[in-house]
This record gives structure tokens, sequence and C-alpha cells, in this order.
């Protein structure tokens, strides 16, 4: 809060996502409000109620229009603190630019995926129309004065050169973008590269989760524009306009996630959940994710299955607890990772499950978020293995509810946060299934004081490196940026 409100120096911050802190949905006849339970709203949300200001978002709860007086709301509602200001969407443009071109281009492309990935010129112009009347409404809530505009992530791939054009340039704009940046070849896929590009350069600073996706993104400037990229300030030049482009590595409020496993509520979800599923003489493995198919939960359950046939001692000694969570569901490709993932679950424990074992529990109900940090909490280890992931937050999650230290991270080596992570979690390529059955058994069989020593190290690192840091990070390099002094080339 002190590094956003130092940068600001009183300027209107204006922070643009596609999901909103706060949305009103009906119970029966009355209006209730659901505010932010977790994930990247709800640790924005403190930080703007602190310095005040605009946050512009897709009005998506039932009954948000109805509680909307021209567009805006302040909140919380009990002690309002800032504006949300809602962008209202049609069918066919949540179509077009949610479910077309930012997840079935620009989610599959920068995941590597291209073979997933479609790029209908329909869903582009949905995306561009969009993008537009977000970048508008930023405008309007500026109020003329030259404000810090703050782009949340792949959604807004157009709008800060749209808010640049209208604004000029002593606006301050700055993008978190939340996924990989791949390859400049794998980025060429993409017929819209230039435009994106254009799109993403009106910024001042733009922020990536680690120095190689950076890097990346300077490849692929240089591959595809004429621009002037500066290794050493990492900053792309056009005419006058700079653009830095900088790592912050995203991290979760862990100090609450530490909390949430020390409550009652973790305590006694716990009790009753291994009861149900006989975990308590078991050890316990656990998967929590969105079911997308870059977190390779299928590749995941192939080597659960490989480790179940070539360890039979493991067999009723072991339980492996997958949580997944419904996700962009209109889409083809994530109801087949929902069957895939079903179908496989039902193979493995009708293969080993016996009367009083079942190999695998597989959950897709609501949790509140100190159940899942209790979940974690007596987790023997936890499994991530996506094939691509910008960070990969389940990773913390699972360090920072790990009170006992006891657990083992096993971490895929293609999610972001290996890069942090890498020294004290159990590092696997996902693609290589024998290795991840071996990886099962090397952290079921780990001595104590190893798994306490690597644990301790992952804690100290998640607790550190928490996302208020990761906010704090990003206006100090603003206030370099803007202000140089002479630390400027190291901004
Ligand atoms: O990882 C990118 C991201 O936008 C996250 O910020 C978010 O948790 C996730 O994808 C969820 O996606 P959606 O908003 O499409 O449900």
């Amino acid at each position: 809060t002190d590094a956003a409100a130092s940068f600001l120096d009183g300027r209107r911050l204006v922070v643009m996502s596609n999901r909103q802190p706060y949305s009103h949905e009906y119970d029966g006849d009355e209006v209730v409000v659901n505010r932010p339970a977790g994930g990247l709203t709800a640790a924005l949300d403190p930080v703007i109620q602190t310095v005040g200001g605009t946050w512009v978002a897709w009005g998506s709860g039932e009954a948000d229009r109805v509680v909307a007086d021209d567009d805006v709301v302040e909140v919380p509602p009990e002690d309002p603190a800032y504006d949300l200001r809602r962008v209202w969407l049609d069918e066919e443009q949540v179509d077009g630019y949610y479910y077309g071109y930012s997840n079935q281009a620009l989610w599959p492309l920068s995941h590597s995926d291209t073979t997933r990935a479609t790029f209908s010129r329909d869903d582009w112009k949905c995306y561009r129309e969009v993008n537009e009347l977000f970048a508008e409404a930023a405008v309007e809530a500026c109020d003329d004065a030259d404000p810090v505009i703050w782009f949340q992530d792949y959604h807004f791939g157009l709008a800060p050169q749209m808010a640049r054009e209208r604004l000029g340039e002593d606006a301050f704009l700055m993008q978190f973008w939340h996924l990989p940046w791949t390859g400049w070849d794998v980025f060429r896929a993409c017929p819209q590269a230039e435009q994106l590009l254009d799109g993403l350069l009106a910024n001042d600073l733009l922020g990536f989760h680690t120095a190689a996706y950076c890097q990346h993104f300077l490849d692929t400037v240089e591959a595809t524009t004429d621009y002037d990229v500066d290794r050493g300030t990492r900053c792309v030049r056009q005419n006058d306009r700079r653009t830095y482009v900088r790592p912050f590595r995203i991290g979760i409020d862990a100090d609450a996630q530490a909390a949430a496993a020390d409550t009652d509520e973790a305590a006694s979800f716990w009790e009753t959940f291994a009861d149900a599923h006989g975990l308590e003489d078991r050890r316990v493995g656990v998967g929590v994710d969105r079911l997308d198919y870059t977190k390779g939960i299928v590749e995941r359950l192939e080597a659960l299955e490989q480790f179940f046939e070539t360890r039979p001692e493991w067999r009723g000694e072991f339980t492996f607890v997958q949580k997944g969570s419904e996700s962009r569901s209109r889409i083809p490709a994530y109801r087949k990772v929902q069957e895939r993932v079903e179908a496989k679950v039902a193979d493995i424990n009708s293969r080993f499950g016996t009367t009083d074992w079942q190999p695998i529990v597989y959950t897709t109900e609501m949790l509140s978020g100190e159940a899942l940090a209790g979940l974690y909490r007596h987790a023997d280890l936890c499994l991530v293995t996506s094939l691509r992931d910008g960070m990969n937050l389940v990773a913390k999650e699972f360090a920072a509810a790990q009170l006992d230290t006891t657990g083992v991270l096993v971490l895929s080596e293609l999610a972001g946060a290996s890069d942090e992570l890498g020294d004290d979690a159990v590092l696997i390529h996902p693609s290589d299934t024998p290795a991840v059955a071996d990886a099962i058994e090397r952290a079921l069989s780990m001595p104590a004081d190893e798994r306490e020593r690597r644990m301790r190290g992952l804690r100290e690192q998640v607790l550190d490196a928490d996302v208020y840091e990761w906010i704090a990070s990003q206006f100090r390099t603003a206030e370099r940026i803007e202000r140089p002094g002479p630390e400027q080339e190291s901004a």
C-alpha cells in the first residue's frame, strides 16, 4: 500500500480486470453481495480500498445491473472505499471475447499449445470491440486527470493502446500478463501478433512472472517489429515511447493461508473427510486444479496408475485426493478434460480399488478456503503437473498450509513456480510418466528430516515473496521508471 500510494502521489488509480471483485446475486428476491473469496481480486481489494480509485470489470452477476447506478457502484457496500465500474457484455460479446479469442486463441497460444489455438476473425472482432468498451470505461473513470491504469492479464491485449490514444502520453499505463509468454516462433502462429504487440507496447511497464517470459517477449518484439529492443535496460523503444519489461513473481496471501490451515473449520473438515474416505491410517496425496488441459491432470492420473501398477506394496497404503473445479465449460476442449479425468479416475479405481480402499478420491465439490487449507495441511504430498503454467499458485498454497512441515511438493519444471521453488520441491517433467511415478515414491519414502528441511525452505520463500510484495514491487518499479534517478538503469 505504501509503495502504491507513494507512486500514485495523489493521482487516480484505475485497475482493470476481467473478473470483478464484488458481484451481486439474487437469493430469492433479495440481492446479496459476493465478496472476493481468494485469488487476485481478494488480494488487490484491500490495496485498492486503501488508495481508492476505480476498478473496471465485466459485470457478470445476475443482479449487478439492478444495484449499479449509472454503471458505477461503491464498494465494499458497508464502508465504500472505491468505485466499481461495470462493463456490460451481451451473449455474443462474451462468446467472442471471453470464450473465443481470450480462451481459445490467447490461452492455448500462450501455453504453447498451437494445436488447440483457433484464431477466428469474428472472435478477434469481438475481442477488439470489448477492449474498446473497457478502454472507454477506464477513460471515463479518469475524470480528465492524468491517471495510472493497471491492466490485468490477457483479456486486455489491445486496451492499453486504445486508452493511450484517448489519454495521451501523460497517463501512466502498466499491465501484468498472468500467463507464460511463449517463444517468438510459437507466437508467430497468431495472425494478430503485430496488433497485440502494439496494444501491449502502449504500456509504460509490462510485467511477467519470470525473467524467461520477459526474454521471450523481447525476442518476440525483435522478431516481429522493427522497434528498438534494448536488452541492457530491458526496454522497447518506438520513437519517444518506452516500455519497460520486468519480471514480478506473483505470490499468495501466505499469512492468511497459514492462518486458514490452523482454524477449527480446517481441522473439522479434515476429520470428516478423512473419516468418509478412510484416510486416517494411510498416506495421502493431493492435487487441486481448475479442470484445464494445461494442468496435466490426465497425465498425473496416468503416472498414479503406473505407480500403483509397478509398486503393488503401495496399494491400500496411499490414497490420492484430486479436487477439480469446473472451468470454461462452454469450450469443447474443457468438457473433454472433465470427461477424460472422470474416466481415468473410474478406470484406476476399478483396476486397483478394493472393498476398503479407493486409490483416487475425486471431488468437484466447492470447498471453503479453510477446508482446502485443512486438506493441504494433512497431505503427505502435493502433485503439480502442469504442462505449462504461468506461475501455479496451488504449489504456494500447499506450502503455506503445511504448518507441520511434513509434506513434499512434487512440481512440474514447466510451471513458473519452479523458478523459485525448484531447489526444495521434487521437480518432474509432467510428460515423463515413469519419472512422475518415481517422484511419488521418492516423496513418500523421503526421510522426515529431509522433508522438513525442504518444506521449511518452501515456506520461507512463499511467506516472504507474497502477493503484497508482488504488488509493491510493481509500484516501486513504476516509480523508478517515471522519476528516474541514478538507479534508473536497474529499474
Ligand atoms: O491464470 C490466469 C487466470 O486468469 C487467473 O487469474 C484465474 O485464476 C484463472 O485464469 C481463471 O480463469 P477464468 O477467469 O477464466 O475462470
